[in-house]
């Protein structure tokens, strides 16, 4: 149920009956005192229809058939109108166990890009935030109804290749060796700068992958099933729902890049450059003016970064029937996606209704707001930072209760731990660039996930304490006072929250909506006593709680993040 859904067909039912085909632009209310919801597009639909908008304000109203619905209408300000939900509406879509989400009605078939780590090098924090956010927006979109292809890119293709390969190869291709691939790309590196010989072996060692030498590619696949196996080690760890056969490497489009340059020049896209192949449009310039290229392939014949991702648009597309791509990487890839995406257009590798939509994000910093690395200056290692999570969690539940025992205690920790972490990724807006601070995400008050999984626990042991089995509570919860009304206008505010989730690709939203409701059941709590009530007013208190209890869970749930029956 999503009641600014319905208000909006309503108003803009009301809308056309009085001649006009604006947006009702329903929104919650900004204010207390203005209701729940209001309705802010009568001034400008008045304005196109050149009319007073008081006045069409009034117009609409009395076209508007929301009885079922509202108890309050109320116009107020230049145009404004005012919404206040009635009891028995929201009493109506609160019915204790039933589905807190429904499927949309128009779903799609969404490919979501996300995680893809290059595999030459362990994952970093730059991973972490594509794979937090990424998971979460899967898991919203599936909740919706949507068909969700996880595809997980990694680059396994570079150049790069050639020099691991050769390292290995020379190393005597232990995959012991390969414990810590930070530590091996070091080495190979090494290797490649101060030796001339082993440099020229590493190129031709690229030339044989790529021209498909058997021992070539079982050494490399050996790397890649090593690397891919860390991989799954930290999604493992992370609680995120990527698996191996959501892998849709680099090297997977390697036979379709070819073709993919053969259509680029039939469609006469395709100019040479200083010996590369290349597209020219004319959107993208340099700031100098001069025109900004695509290379689709460079003068050795190698092809790149972009060659691959058109082909895996035009894949999507004609393989997969996918109607909406989301592509979940840093910042600094904006003008990669908007180049290839306007490529793929003009080639017409997708079809015009299919939407490709690069999801950006920002960087991880420091308290002293720089980007995030160890002490000895290299990138932080995704596992390391993830102990050191379980670690800190470890302390503090211990500190909290020192009766606990041994296992019990490392297990909250573990979900307290992660949480955080994933947490105060999520919770941030995506966009911008955000401090990771160990204090702030372990904290148990204020928007954190600690504070959201204490909030599902107390009300847990709430049904505890009174023995009730909460599984078995039925009927609706019906709003009496107004800290029940406040909490069940937040109650059914979830479906719109992650119908916006899942258009805007910004689960900070879904985050900010679980703490207010939390919150708001707080402020219940504190007012209506539940186990000290008696008879109705205690099991309608119960239904309440039960469904609070059911939407932090499903909201935490799709964010990633475990709930814990006690902590
Ligand atoms: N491997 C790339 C990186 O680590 C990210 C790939 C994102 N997905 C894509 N289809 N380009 O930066």
């Amino acid at each position: 149920m999503n009641p600014r859904a319905l208000l909006t067909e309503r108003f803009e039912a009301a809308l056309e009956a009085c001649g006009s085909d604006a947006p009702a632009l329903v929104q919650s209310a900004s204010k207390p005192e203005f209701g729940h919801y209001q309705t802010n597009g009568i001034m400008a639909a008045a304005k196109r229809m050149g009319t007073n908008p008081r006045d069409l304000a009034a117009k609409v109203v009395g076209q508007l058939a929301i009885a079922d619905i509202a108890e309050g209408v109320e116009i107020a300000g230049p145009g404004f109108i005012n919404i206040t939900l009635s009891d028995a509406f929201l009493a109506e879509h609160l019915d204790v166990d039933a589905p807190l989400v429904q499927p949309n009605a128009d779903v799609q078939r969404v490919v979501v890009d996300y995680s893809s780590p290059n595999l030459a090098k362990e994952m970093h924090v730059g991973h972490l935030r594509s794979t937090i956010i990424g998971d979460a927006i899967a898991r919203v979109l599936e909740a919706l109804g949507h068909t969700v292809v996880r595809q997980n890119h990694v680059g396994d293709w570079g150049t790069q290749f050639g020099m691991l390969l050769a390292y290995l190869r020379e190393s005597g291709a232990e995959s012991s060796l390969l414990s810590d691939l930070e530590e091996f790309y070091r080495a190979a590196k090494q290797r490649f700068d101060n030796d001339p010989e082993f440099a020229q072996r590493s190129r031709s060692m690229v030339v044989a992958l790529q021209g498909g030498d058997a021992d070539a590619r079982t050494q490399w696949q050996h790397f890649i099933d090593i690397s891919l196996a860390h991989c799954q080690a930290v999604y493992d760890r992370l609680g995120t729902t990527l698996t191996l056969a959501d892998v849709r490497a680099e090297s997977a489009y390697n036979d379709e890049l070819p073709s993919i340059k053969d259509a680029l020049a039939a469609r006469g896209l395709l100019t040479e450059s200083d010996g590369a192949q290349c597209v020219f449009l004319d959107e993208f310039k340099r700031k100098d003016g001069t025109p900004l290229p695509v290379i689709v392939q460079k003068s050795d014949g190698g092809y790149l970064y972009s060659t691959t991702d058109l082909a895996a648009i035009r894949y999507r597309a004609d393989q997969l029937d996918i109607d909406r791509v989301l592509y979940f990487t840093d910042a600094r890839q904006a003008l990669h996606f908007r180049q290839i995406f306007a490529v793929a257009a003009k080639a017409r590798f997708k079809p015009q209704s299919m939407s490709l939509e690069h999801m950006p994000f920002g960087n991880m910093l420091d308290k002293n707001g720089k980007p995030f690395k160890t002490r000895a200056g290299s990138v932080v290692k995704l596992t390391e930072l993830l102990d050191e999570a379980e670690q800190r969690a470890l302390a503090l539940v211990e500190q909290k209760n020192p009766e606990i025992d041994t296992a019990e205690a490392s297990r909250i920790a573990k979900a307290v731990g992660i949480g955080a972490v994933k947490y105060a990724d999520l919770s941030k807006h995506r966009t911008s660039d955000y401090v990771f601070d160990w204090d702030l995400m372990l904290a148990f008050e204020g928007n954190t996930s600690p504070y959201l999984q204490y909030a599902f626990a107390r009300i847990q042991s709430i049904f505890r304490r009174g023995e009730i089995d909460a599984e078995r509570l039925t009927g609706k919860a019906m709003p009496v006072a107004d800290v029940e009304r406040d909490l069940a206008v937040v109650l059914l505010r979830f479906q719109e929250v992650l119908e916006q989730v899942a258009a805007e690709g910004l689960p900070h939203l879904l985050c900010g909506y679980l703490y207010e409701l939390a919150t708001k059941f707080t402020r219940f709590y504190e007012q209506c006593p539940i186990l000290t009530a008696e008879g109705e007013a205690k099991q309608n208190r119960l239904r309440f709680s039960r469904r609070t209890a059911r939407t932090l869970k499903q909201g935490l749930n799709l964010l990633g993040i475990e709930t814990l029956d006690r902590m």
